[in-house]
């Protein structure tokens, strides 16, 4: 039914063997992630149910015997390179300050990490909202750390990969997306406590698909909204805080009490407020319905949670507006939400195994009519977190 994919590892493979002169010893990769529900949660210590899917970032990578970590990303057709003793010394740009990161925290934290060249392939597309960055920042520390002979603890590495990417790139993103690509698990979502780090794996049914559909209008984190949002929830604390309430964050905010503190608060924290608080609470209504094998009640939780994002949180755009009605209007949907960051990117369908095609078709044209442009759309599987291995020799 799918249409057959070029195997990722082939290109890889080929593409070391043109630009290095040695071969690689270690494959490491890691999945995008598409998150289910639980949006802007992780940073108010709140709850998210991710899911990694089949799409990922790929490395080919051996030791080169010199004191030199040499990268080069297909996607860019680009070559940088670093010193494996002090690796952010001199700060490159673009998606180089990724891996450039991941190796200095690597090397903060005592790891002696050896010359190495690499080549990263992606079959995940970037800037979707699909976790891109964090793949390439997990693949990254798996390659590294298997060729210093050392080996994190997943969620170790998870953690690094996210101060990495707070302290070396700038992004002020929370732990889902790290969290989401280390620790997922084939068939399943991935509940994640962002406030004690607790996680467990909820299976999807398997008469349903992930649909990932693409508005096509990119976002950065880094200018859009993301940072400001952020800022409007600590002062959310803040101003709670002053007003006699002793919580740390607005996780401690249940939806009993949001009466109570809604009226006095002013606007738009009231809002940003609301949408925590109910998307956390929405979190748990959905992995019940998971839970009790009744992925049609996420119909109106993904609704409700699409809203929120919109109305209250304001990350939606036209274009996902537009994107959630088409896929809601097409066969086979059971549920469609905006999903990441938002400010463009993409929106998650889960849609019935047997209606797929039609759903593909139909969801291609509703949103060309509703909004006059070309999505991107695909289906993908809930697939396992990060791997390395060694590659054996022929
Ligand atoms: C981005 C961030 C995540 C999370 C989502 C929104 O993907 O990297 O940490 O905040 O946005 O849910």
């Amino acid at each position: 039914m799918a249409r057959e994919r070029p195997d990722p590892w082939r290109e890889t493979i080929r593409l070391f063997a043109d630009r290095f002169s040695g071969e690689p010893v270690l494959r490491a990769q890691a999945p995008g992630r598409v998150n289910l529900i639980g949006e802007h949660t992780d940073y108010n210590d709140g709850l998210v149910l991710p899911a990694a899917i089949d799409r990922t970032v790929t490395i080919a990578a051996g030791r080169n015997g010199t004191g030199r970590i040499r990268l080069h990303a297909a996607a860019y057709d680009e070559l940088v390179e670093f010193p494996a003793a002090s690796p952010g010394s001199v700060p490159l740009q673009g998606w180089a300050r990724y891996p450039q990161g991941v190796a200095a925290q690597l090397a903060a934290r005592g790891i002696r990490l050896a010359g190495m060249d690499a080549v990263i392939t992606a079959d995940l597309p970037i800037g979707a909202g699909l976790s891109s960055s964090a793949a390439l920042e997990v693949a990254v520390s798996l390659a590294l750390e298997h060729a210093a002979g050392v080996t994190l603890p997943a969620r170790e590495r998870a953690l690094l990969c996210r101060r990495a990417e707070v302290e070396f790139v700038g992004i002020p993103c929370g732990i889902m997306d790290q969290f989401a690509v280390s620790l997922c698990r084939r068939g399943h979502a991935l509940f994640l406590d962002c406030r004690s780090l607790e996680t467990h794996h909820i299976p999807l049914p398997s008469g349903v698909v992930l649909a990932v559909c693409d508005t096509g209008v990119r976002r950065a984190l880094e200018d859009s909204g993301y940072a400001i949002r952020r800022r409007e929830c600590e002062e959310a604390v803040r101003w709670l805080r002053g007003r006699g309430r002793p919580i740390t964050s607005l996780r401690d905010v249940t939806v009993d009490d949001l009466p109570g503190v809604e009226k006095e608060m002013p606007e738009p924290l009231r809002r940003r407020l609301r949408h925590i608080v109910t998307e956390n609470a929405r979190v748990i209504e959905a992995a019940r319905a998971l839970e009790g094998g009744k992925p049609e009640d996420l119909g109106p939780i993904f609704r409700a949670s699409h809203r929120s994002l919109r109305d209250d949180y304001e990350v939606s755009s036209p274009e996902l507006d537009a994107m959630v009605n088409a896929a809601l209007a097409s066969p086979g949907c059971l549920a469609a939400r905006m999903t990441g960051a938002g400010f463009g990117g993409a929106v998650v369908a889960l849609v019935r195994r047997s209606e797929a095609q039609r759903f593909l078709a139909a969801v291609t044209n509703g949103y060309r009519q509703h909004i006059g442009r070309e999505g991107t759309f695909l289906t993908a599987e809930p697939a396992d977190g990060a791997t390395v291995a060694s590659l054996q020799e022929p």
